[in-house]
């Protein structure tokens, strides 16, 4: 009876968990090995707030392997990537007050976890933004395309 009991709560609470899985909440993760476990992202554009969760599954420092999430136009990328390397470990490689990134979490390391909100106000549908880390030489491995909308949908109207 108490089995049955249990077993029938379990069942409710992953069905919830289906059913109320938030769209605009996500959790990526890096690890020490220099990569992402994601590619891609995308977020329906009925999304107002976006909350993105970093977790850094390794055990490396963050000076060593340190990781962060940063989003911004895709043309905007390297550039970013740059003026990170000159904001340096200290400023955790976020250039202070560039007004190209959209959103940043701060820098992690190994089983540490930070999450970023951020509306989607200044995001266009079908615009290309990639999200990356901004540790120096990181970015070439961990980089992603995240997507705003039905972006496959405005592709082929084009
Ligand atoms: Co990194």
């Amino acid at each position: 009876m108490t089995l049955l009991r249990l077993l029938g709560a379990s069942a409710l609470l992953l069905a919830g968990g289906f059913a109320y899985a938030d769209p605009c909440q996500m959790t990526i993760e890096g690890n020490d090995l220099m990569q992402y476990n994601l590619h891609e992202i995308s977020v329906p554009s009925s999304c107002t707030e976006i909350e993105v969760t970093l977790k850094h599954a390794g055990r490396m420092q963050a000076k060593v392997m340190g990781h962060d999430w940063v989003l911004a136009k895709t043309s905007d990328v390297s550039s970013i990537v740059n003026a990170a390397m000159g904001a340096g470990f200290a400023r955790g490689y976020l250039p202070e007050g560039d007004q190209r990134i959209i959103a940043a979490t701060k820098l992690v390391g190994g089983g540490e976890s930070t999450t970023v909100r951020f509306s989607t106000r200044m995001l266009q549908e079908g615009m290309s933004y990639s999200f990356f880390c901004t540790t120096p030489g990181h970015a070439t491995v961990m980089h992603g395309r995240f997507l705003f909308g039905d972006t496959k949908r405005l592709a082929r109207a084009k």
